[in-house]
């Protein structure tokens, strides 16, 4: 047996905020994926779905969550049964029972039988909320129950079931996080910033990126993170010009730049933290002079952060500073209005200022309401992350900045007065970096 880190509450607080949101004689399904192959007989780590997780705290793969408000079985799952054969070999599953008595829902039934049950529980509504087109296990079973509810209403005056998105009601509830989320959340981002600087400590020339990668995955476990958010970023030298930089497997080199854009998972709640740093401990001044312009430009977004501030006013100012440095380092030719208005600037600096951030790193919700921007409010936590890129490939830009790729990303919670800086542990500024790099190794 093992006992869900959750209290029920949680979830039945969640859904009754979640019915306040659905229209009259509607249901609602979340699906967990299945497991998917690596290789031969070994599985990818499973990491179930976040809004599976969010509305019943079900970490099962193959599972279907079925809510409908204002039934007598309001509740229902669909789960793997008890298989003593598989779980010798994988391990423990609630099965039919045990899901029910343990997540405290209405009723449970086995997901073999999610084609026969299904259609009856969906007949009499109007419309169901659901996420289509991302999961193929869960789209091919819900296809059969879909033409069985058709047939069912065949018999009466019923129209189809209407098909609704469930990301947008869902998101909408995710982005607002509880204080228990914040909590959770603010967990994250502190084992997150001292992975960091225990990452800074440990880095000197003639490492591996890997090495780094290894070390923070065991810095976030040890302090008991699950997992981490999303693929680590371990880019060293010219590798960090390259955005989602997937590889982490080249030695460091003396009088390069690292760039870290790594964050723990806990309780479900994602930190994305970037720091860049001179793998020597040392910057050069051309890394010192570009480090602190974007540095300065991070700490002033991230000042700006507000209730009723909103995302496309701090792309903007991120822009316009970004494009200053630019002008200032010889990168872009001609003034800061022609560079915005080309967009000439996306070569440097191709991505946008930050993102929600929750249990997914680019986290559920709409960034815009009634075709306009949407503006704080106490709850949202995003990233503020600017970054400039000059890769070695890039022509007509000076010698000494080939190569170097800057990216600051802190964690930004609204408060209700302004923000709260959620990763503040994790250094940034040129001095502590300075004392701070390869001092595992000084005596
Ligand atoms: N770690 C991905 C991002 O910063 O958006
Ligand atoms: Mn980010
Ligand atoms: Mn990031």
């Amino acid at each position: 047996m093992r006992n869900s880190v959750f209290n029920m509450n949680v979830f039945k607080e969640r859904r009754e905020l979640l019915k306040q949101k659905m229209k009259p004689q509607t249901g609602l399904i979340v699906a967990a994926h299945p497991e998917y192959v690596r290789n031969n007989d070994v599985e990818h780590a499973y990491r179930p779905d976040s809004n599976m997780v969010y509305l019943c705290g079900f970490e099962e793969p193959e599972s279907v969550f079925l809510f409908r408000p204002g039934h007598d079985q309001e509740t229902i799952l669909f789960v793997r049964e008890k298989d003593p054969f598989r779980e010798t070999w994988d391990g423990f599953r609630y099965g039919v029972d045990g899901a029910k008595e343990e997540f405290k829902v209405d009723a449970t039934y086995s997901i073999e039988d999610f084609h026969r049950v299904c259609p009856g529980l969906l007949s009499d509504l109007e419309g169901v909320y659901i996420n289509l087109f991302s999961n193929h296990w869960f789209d091919s079973i819900f296809e059969q129950v879909y033409m069985a509810v058709d047939g069912l209403r065949g018999r009466t005056n019923k129209g189809k079931l209407e098909i609704k998105d469930s990301r947008t009601i869902i998101g909408e509830m995710r982005l607002f996080k509880s204080q228990e989320e914040i909590s959770w959340m603010r967990h994250a981002c502190e084992i997150s910033s001292e992975a960091h600087i225990e990452l800074m400590k440990a880095c000197k020339p003639g490492m591996n990126e890997r090495s780094l990668h290894g070390l923070f995955l065991y810095q976030i476990m040890a302090r008991g993170s699950a997992r981490e958010g999303y693929g680590s970023i371990v880019a060293g030298g010219d590798g960090a010009t390259t955005l989602h930089y997937v590889f982490n497997d080249q030695p460091l080199k003396e009088g390069e730049m690292v760039l870290i854009d790594a964050g723990a998972e806990y309780r479900y709640m994602s930190s994305d933290i970037t720091r860049t740093f001179p793998v020597s401990g040392k910057f050069s001044e051309a890394q010192k002079r570009v480090y602190q312009a974007v540095l300065d430009l991070q700490k002033e977004l991230i000042e700006m952060v507000a209730p009723g501030m909103d995302r496309s006013k701090l792309q903007n100012r991120c822009v316009e500073g970004l494009v200053d440095i630019m002008i200032a380092e010889k990168l872009l030719k001609g003034s800061a209005s022609e560079i915005i208005e080309s967009r000439s600037y996306a070569q440097f600096y191709p991505h946008g200022v930050g993102h929600w951030l929750g249990m997914d790193v680019h986290d559920a919700g709409a960034i815009e309401v009634n075709g306009e921007p949407r503006p704080f409010e106490p709850g949202i936590i995003l990233t503020i992350e600017p970054g400039l890129y000059v890769s070695r490939k890039s022509e007509g830009v000076p010698e000494e900045l080939k190569g170097l790729g800057i990216r600051i990303e802190d964690n930004i919670l609204v408060t209700s007065t302004g923000h709260e800086n959620m990763t503040v542990v994790a250094p940034k500024e040129v001095e502590e970096l300075e004392n701070l790099v390869g001092v595992n190794y000084k005596d």
